[in-house]
């Protein structure tokens, strides 16, 4: 399967300030110098909030990470988890055609998707609510034919079945996952016929069904606005924030999509941006899309803080270490004559605005990964 970004790409990302606490979060559950392996987390988080992986997110996400953009690309081309066009508002289906489910019916449910949704995979339904895709098998073959809809399984489908989900799902339903057909999970239609004390302490639905029943975490999209952030690795809970950003409000049909044919939302992709990010990443200033009403923001009182002429004892911390400082923005940090975490940690707000404002090529940093609380607490652990 050829996967590729789509060629209409927004002009920037950035996560939602609730989103970027629940990514701040991720990065924290690995040991320092290893936060790399956030990624698939933090790229599912970033197509949870848009619906779809654009390149900024992607490349947002790579620099949130110190990773180079290829890396980060080579994740997100890779998985068919993560979409990398623009896809419906209620929901993608992905409809296995591997082995066991073509044998048991999946071309009729393909025939189904390009009856009702659309003739051609990744191409949204006429109401911008559905898209649809062929995928490979997803390990749910006992109980073939099957689609993943939203995040979770449908099985046992048969072409009425799926007809019935996606007028429910157009509707506002969320239609109870696991398996279409009476069966609890993967057992003989006939019921069980050995272990059969496993019925005993049962819940209403299996385990998969069950926690999607009780997560109430489908379809919808996560926007940061409705859903409590549990870090139970930081033994925290993270509030809702309310949205900070006008612009981050319900998902609605078709977002990040040109609002029509004129394209007047979006911007066309730009050609390879050699690993310059596109827009000042400010998460204060950044919309989603280039909106001609996009008014410039106030200046903030700029004060530069003070510098270094060089790192104390000839060695500067490595300030690699504060996710969202990669190779490039540390030479630069180094050229300003910031070399330790102490520095950062004791900047002022008017110091934020000036150093945020004289990172060239990367404008609102500071601000955007929270430098300085980063910096505060790894130069409380050097004094450890
Ligand atoms: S063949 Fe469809 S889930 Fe495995």
């Amino acid at each position: 399967m050829l996967r590729r970004l789509h060629a209409v790409q927004p002009a920037s990302f950035a996560f939602t300030p609730a989103n970027l606490a629940w990514a701040n979060g991720q990065i924290s559950k690995y040991p320092v110098g290893r936060q790399a392996s956030a990624i698939i987390p933090l790229l599912w988080r970033a197509q949870e909030q848009e619906g779809w992986l654009s390149r900024p997110a992607i490349e947002h996400v790579a620099d949130m990470l110190g990773l180079a953009y290829i890396r980060a690309l080579e994740v997100a081309t890779f998985y068919f988890m993560f979409q990398l066009q623009p896809v419906g508002s209620i929901a993608h289906i992905q409809v296995c055609g591997t082995t066991s489910c073509m044998i048991c019916g999946a071309e009729d449910l393909v025939a189904v998707c390009k009856e009702l949704v659309n003739a051609k995979a990744h191409a949204l339904s006429a109401d911008g609510k559905f898209s649809w895709e062929e995928v490979e098998c997803m390990g749910a073959c006992a109980n073939a034919p099957m689609a993943q809809i939203g995040k979770d399984y449908y099985e046992d489908l048969t072409p009425a079945k799926l007809r019935d989900l996606i007028a429910r799902f157009s509707k506002g339903e969320v239609p109870v996952p696991g398996p279409q057909n009476g069966r609890y999970a993967a057992e003989p239609l006939s019921g069980l016929t050995s272990l059969k004390t496993a019925e005993a302490g049962r819940r209403q639905h299996n385990a998969s069904a069950q926690a999607a029943v009780d997560l109430g975490d489908t379809v919808r999209r996560i926007d940061g606005s409705e859903v409590v952030l549990t870090m139970p690795w930081l033994g925290k809970t993270v509030p809702p924030v309310a949205e900070a950003r006008g612009d981050a409000k319900e998902p609605t049909p078709g977002k990040g999509l040109p609002a029509d044919a004129s394209g007047a939302t979006v911007q066309e992709a730009p050609a390879r941006s050699k690993g310059k990010p596109k827009s000042d990443g400010n998460a204060a200033n950044a919309t989603p899309l280039a909106t001609p009403e996009a008014k410039a923001p106030a200046m903030a009182v700029q004060s530069k803080p003070s510098a270094l002429p060089s790192a104390r004892g000839g060695k500067a911390d490595d300030l690699k270490i504060i996710v969202g400082i990669g190779p490039k923005l540390e030479i630069l940090c180094h050229k300003l004559g910031f070399f330790h975490f102490d520095q950062i940690a004791a900047w002022t707000a008017a110091e934020i605005a000036w150093v945020d404002d004289n990172l060239e090529g990367f404008k609102g940093r500071v601000t955007r990964d929270n430098w300085v609380d980063q910096a505060r607490s790894l130069a409380a652990r050097g004094k450890l």
